[in-house]
């Protein structure tokens, strides 16, 4: 499973060094720890001890141990691992790096994942990958907050094997009585954890005690070294024992006798005559063959990257997910989570957000936070928004119905990203507990009479004019004159104002950035069932977010939503100053105050823009039914 996709990763030689080192087992692990704990240098030791530096790896690595150096003559392994410019300046760990070493037994791919507290999303994109986490502590400082936090991110991101490698142990005289006392600390709250191995190693990253060899410094200790421990841990694949799943990333039509369906196999394994299902149309068929590049092969499972035929003509599309027929995924637009938070943006309930779940991506609401789980404490906490780094238990509904397993499960068809719509940027990360069946016994009701035929009643178009602006920009003013002169011209309209609805169907909602998208969420919904019911409906509320606009704009049909910007200075809204909202805002009596500690995002490209501080409010409404009959609005 890839969360995110892998950085640094030297293609071509990796792929050299999977080919020479074929026929060993392979075993994925990540490093975490905090700024200081020694990850890099930890990283530096094993690839040095296991000789896999190459001479000029070795000469660059030399010079500049003397450059940055922080450890006198000796060489500073950590130099090795942080290739990245800015980490050497700042000594912290900002990008995950990927890094390969053998021995005899076995080979390896390490994560080397950032400590610093922000990079909790880099974390997640190395943990998301690997089958095993080494937990870095410093002997002398022992358990801090962030090894609570890493270890509770790794047992989140379905990591069932664990090494607490107490480092610097040099540094606390090889106490034997230090080292049991961070064990036993580390036991106590990572018992919940659900590790199915947990090996502590006492070692010293910078002088190599128990890395490979076992250390004369620490005679009583008895357990493996680091570099034993991981050549022989067995880690399952989970993902081989899984029922079948292959998620479509393409259909491959090249001509019209071959239809083909490409994808890397997620769970499970295939041969040609299994029975499988489409999950999201519930269709069943049966595997023709399996087409690599290669020629047809007799089975194939998780990992690899096929093209399936299949016995019937049935409809599959990107994003579907094919699977066994006997043990099908659920398929829910509905479901509870676990949510990791990976942004400075707070995550909003009822703000419309991407979800991509394997090949699918989906429109996505998040409707409810149950609670956030404190990293620290892993205590419940109430909570009505995500900041960075928290995370929580959520309900998520998206738009259209989607195919998953639980996470726990089958990670690779169970773990989603969250996509901002306005930025397109990874926000969050999510783990599926379970589908909620709670809605599916409510079905649209079909209705025989129609929008079309209430709005032909009525001789009118219907449209939602949405009106936003700062307060006191003069939006309710304007839509009361529009709404006037569409009266007299016997035109059916509803009037929804922000301060009017504040009083009764959102009377619970206050100001925050949560409340307000709640508030326009409700409105915007409101707005498309007066559209439905044939009325032009003017809706006046500031609506500050620019993410809810789109949304109010994208509950209705193309041409039924017109954006009317109200667009007045701070400056002449502030000295109107109608309802001396402003002044008390001024004074810190009123917080979250629009314009002045709570955002405005004004329009991109509104179908009106009123600079309402050049023309009077009559000019104003003037202009908006005009373009409402030059548009058609108006029969
Ligand atoms: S919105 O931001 O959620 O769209 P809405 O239009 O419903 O706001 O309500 C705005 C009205 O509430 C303002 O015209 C003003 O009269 C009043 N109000 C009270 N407190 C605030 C505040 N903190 N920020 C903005 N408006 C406020």
């Amino acid at each position: 499973m890839s969360l995110v996709a892998q950085s640094a990763l030297d293609a071509e030689a990796f792929a050299d060094y999977l080919t020479v080192h074929e026929n060993k087992s392979l075993l994925r692990f990540l490093t975490c720890g905090s700024v200081d704990d020694g990850k890099s240098t930890l990283i530096g030791r094993l690839l040095y001890d296991t000789k896999l530096l190459f001479e000029d790896q070795l000469a660059t690595l030399s010079s500049d141990s003397r450059k940055h150096g922080t450890t006198g003559e000796d060489l500073d392994f950590a130099l090795l691992v942080d290739g990245l410019a800015a980490e050497r300046e700042q000594g912290i760990t900002i990008d995950v790096a990927y890094r390969f070493f053998t021995t005899e037994k076995r080979k390896f791919i390490v994560a080397d994942t950032p400590g610093h507290e922000q990079y909790t999303r880099n974390m997640a994109t190395g943990a998301s990958n690997s089958d095993l986490a080494v937990i870095l502590v410093d002997a002398r400082q022992g358990i801090l907050t962030q090894t609570r936090r890493h270890s509770f991110i790794v047992s989140l991101l379905g990591i069932r094997h664990v090494v607490l490698a107490v480092n610097k142990i040099d540094l606390v005289g090889f106490s034997q009585a230090r080292f049991d006392e961070i064990v036993a600390e580390y036991r106590a709250f990572a018992a919940d954890f659900g590790f199915e191995t947990l090996v502590a190693v006492p070692l010293s990253a910078r002088f190599g005690d128990n890395v490979l060899e076992p250390s004369a410094n620490t005679p009583w200790y008895d357990g493996p070294t680091l570099v034993q421990h991981l050549e022989t841990v067995e880690v399952e694949d989970r993902a081989i024992r899984a029922p079948f799943r292959m998620p479509v990333q393409w259909v491959n039509r090249p001509n019209l006798d071959f239809r083909g369906f490409s994808g890397t196999i997620a769970g499970g394994t295939v041969r040609p005559g299994d029975a499988v299902v489409v999950a999201s149309s519930g269709r069943t068929s049966k595997v023709r063959a399996i087409v690599t590049a290669d020629g047809a092969l007799a089975q194939a499972g998780a990992g690899e990257a096929v093209t399936l035929t299949l016995e019937d003509e049935v409809d599959i599309s990107r994003g579907d997910i094919i699977a066994a027929a006997d043990a099908r995924p659920e398929v829910s637009d509905q479901f509870a989570a676990h949510l990791i938070w990976m942004v400075d943006e707070p995550l909003l309930p009822g703000r419309p957000y991407l979800i991509k779940a394997g090949t699918r991506t989906v429109a996505a609401t998040f409707t409810e936070i149950k609670h956030k789980i404190d990293v620290n404490t892993f205590q419940k906490l109430a909570a009505k928004t995500l900041a960075l780094n928290e995370v929580a238990v959520v309900n998520v509904s998206t738009q259209d119905p989607i195919a998953f397993d639980r996470f726990s499960d089958l990670p690779a068809t169970g773990a989603f990203i969250v996509i901002d719509r306005m930025t397109n940027a990874t926000v969050g990360a999510g783990m599926i507990d379970f589908g909620l069946r709670r809605a599916t016994n409510v079905h649209w009701q079909a209705l025989e009479v129609t929008k079309a035929s209430r709005a032909e009643m009525k001789r009118q178009k219907p449209v939602v004019l949405w009106f936003t602006g700062l307060s006191g920009a003069g939006k309710s003013t304007i839509a009361n004159l529009v709404e006037k002169k569409l009266h007299e011209l016997s035109r059916h309209t509803y009037m929804l104002d922000g301060d009017n609805v504040r009083h009764g169907l959102n009377r619970d909602l206050g100001f925050t950035e949560a409340d307000r998208v709640e508030n326009i969420r409700r409105v915007a919904e409101t707005a498309k069932l007066f559209v439905d019911a044939g009325l032009i409906v003017l809706v006046s509320f500031i609506s500050p977010f620019r993410a809810e606009r789109r949304m109010a704009r994208e509950l209705v049909e193309a041409g039924e939503f017109v954006e009317i910007f109200v667009d007045t200075p701070l400056a002449v809204a502030e000295e109107r100053d109608v309802k001396g909202l402003y002044k008390r805002a001024r004074k810190g009596e009123i917080k979250n105050f629009t314009g002045i500690d709570s955002p405005y995002e004004a329009p991109e490209s509104p179908e009106i823009h009123l600079h309402a501080a050049e023309q009077s409010a009559a000019e104003a409404a003037e202009r908006i039914v005009a373009y409402m009959l030059d548009n058609g609005y108006l029969g």
